[in-house]
């Protein structure tokens, strides 16, 4: 029988792509949205299970409520909690990305307990922002690695990243406390194609502006959203996967970097000029290479394809030479 993998947040960036994959190997996939009336948010989702073998069946849930996921989780296979509130200008810190990145991983996990007999393993999203806050330096050496944690952020600064650090330490006490298995993926920057026509997720609105030649700041490190739903599948699957990986490329692509490669891939269109600035490493990612076997796709094919994406769907336009 098919496993059933639980994905949270079905409808965001990183879920849908997840999502996609795991249909493509035929996994039933219990997507969880808040409405499942929103055509706009789910329209994408249906539109991959028509056309790929495993099924889709979606349910309503939220963060912020308490039991919202027990439904969905019940007799799952794997869980998969990608949602989380992600955007770094909220009116009010607590109430609007600590509150639900917090509880709501509380909620997932407490649906997991209750099926603690089939849930074989919980594979979290979390980010480097629970490793390191701006600024910051690593526990050792010039490069950040599974062992550091995010202490420098808080409610009042960088609160984005906080909420994502209290996420993943909660996560961890729960997971030793109740003994059931976690494994978490910790993505830089995620870029590369979208699939559905949604603008409005923090990464989408970033490649828009980057792909319509109207960025002006570094893309800094990043990584593609196919590396990113391969970790967590590799991460649920592998017996040997454990404990925190980080997924990013190690050197920084500046906006020069970009704009070189977009104009090799598409003469037809004009995009800004930018000096060159030199790469400043700060990720070892090692971890998830070696243990994972997964070998990163390059930042150039990322560029490309994340344009194609946008330029197909009509979310990016780039003014004609
Ligand atoms: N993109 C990145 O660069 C990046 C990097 C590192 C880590 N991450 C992490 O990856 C995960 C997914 O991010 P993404 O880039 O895919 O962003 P996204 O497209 O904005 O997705 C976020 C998802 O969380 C859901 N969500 C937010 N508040 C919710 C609530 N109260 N109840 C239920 N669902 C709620 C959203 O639901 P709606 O669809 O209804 O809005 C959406 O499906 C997040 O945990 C984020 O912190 C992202």
């Amino acid at each position: 029988m098919a496993h059933v993998a639980v994905v949270t947040g079905a409808s965001g960036f990183i879920a849908t792509q997840l999502i996609k994959q795991l249909l493509e190997k035929g996994y039933t996939v219990r997507g969880t949205v808040r409405s499942t009336k929103d055509e706009r948010k789910t329209e994408v989702l249906h539109k991959l299970a028509e056309a790929l073998p495993g099924n889709l069946e979606l349910r309503e849930a939220d963060l912020l409520k308490e039991g919202s996921f027990d439904d969905a989780v019940a007799g799952a296979d794997f869980v998969f909690h990608t949602a989380s509130p992600f955007f770094n200008d909220p009116e009010d810190a607590q109430r609007d990305l600590v509150d639900p990145a917090l509880k709501g991983t509380r909620n997932v996990l407490n649906a997991v307990i209750k099926s603690k007999d089939t849930v074989k393993r919980v594979v979290l999203t979390s980010s480097v922002a629970a490793v390191s806050v701006t600024g910051g330096k690593p526990k050792n050496g010039d490069r950040y690695n599974e062992e550091d944690w995010n202490t420098g952020s808080s409610v009042t600064h960088e609160p984005y990243r906080y909420s994502k650090y209290v996420a993943e330490k909660e996560a961890w006490t729960l997971s030793k406390q109740e003994g059931f298995e976690l494994v978490t993926i910790l993505p830089s920057f995620v870029i590369g194609p979208v699939l559905g026509r949604r603008q409005d997720a923090t990464s989408i609105k970033a490649l828009k502006k980057i792909v319509e030649g109207t960025a002006d700041t570094i893309v800094n490190r990043v990584i593609d959203v196919r590396d990113i739903a391969r970790a967590h599948i590799l991460a649920a699957e592998l017996p040997k996967a454990s404990g925190r990986y980080l997924l990013s490329h190690a050197d920084t692509v500046s906006i020069g970097d970009v704009y070189r490669e977009l104009s090799q891939r598409f003469p037809q269109y004009k995009y800004p000029a930018f000096e060159p600035e030199p790469s400043k490493p700060l990720y070892d990612n090692s971890k998830v290479q070696n243990e994972l076997g997964l070998k990163l796709i390059p930042v150039r094919e990322t560029l490309a394809d994340a344009a194609n994406s946008l330029y197909s769907l009509g979310i990016g336009t780039p003014a004609h030479k």
